[in-house]
């Protein structure tokens, strides 16, 4: 059997037995129902926290120069990445690519700004590593917000020459 059909298998062979177990279990559970999306909640956070956590320690072991496990560490980040996306679309935050951008564009925007005066409370308290992280972040955030403001107007003109096309 192809390989990826097996894992297939063998997955919903483990999802069934979880399910059933979990359903038996939470007939002991008042209020299991509304419990979810907050679950669903903080672990798109503590994922999202994993993300960071493993692609720091990847760069860690990389300048360590242990690079087999470098890649392995980046691997993993990009797992828990996948993980943190199936509960963000699960709840609902993401939309068709025109709504998405949009959103992002404000939140880019807002965290610009917030970088900035994170910066400036740095460096009023004397820390200067972050305050050169900051620093150098509110740069990438305004990269970011270019980059999305043009992809917005690539969107939008594609959009257009479509519905002229017609
Ligand atoms: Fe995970
Ligand atoms: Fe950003």
């Amino acid at each position: 059997m192809e390989r990826t059909k097996e894992l297939n298998l063998l997955v919903r062979h483990a999802a069934g037995k979880t399910r059933k177990r979990l359903n038996e279990e939470n007939r002991y559970v008042m209020g299991g129902k509304m419990q979810t999306v907050q679950i669903m909640e903080e672990t798109l956070e503590s994922e999202s926290n994993e993300i960071a956590l493993y692609f720091a320690m990847s760069r860690k072991a990389e300048e360590e120069g242990h690079t087999e496990i470098a890649n392995y560490l980046r691997d993993i980040a990009m797992d828990e990445a996948w993980h943190a996306a199936e509960f963000a679309m699960l709840l609902g935050k993401i939309k068709d690519t025109a709504s998405n951008l949009e959103i992002m564009l404000e939140d880019e925007i807002k965290t610009e700004k917030e970088k900035e005066e994170a910066a400036k409370v740095a460096i009023s308290e004397g820390n200067e590593s972050a305050f050169r992280v900051f620093t150098w972040s509110m740069y990438g955030e305004r990269n970011h917000k270019e980059g999305i403001k043009e992809a917005l107007l690539k969107l939008r003109e594609k959009v257009k020459s479509t519905m002229t096309n017609h």
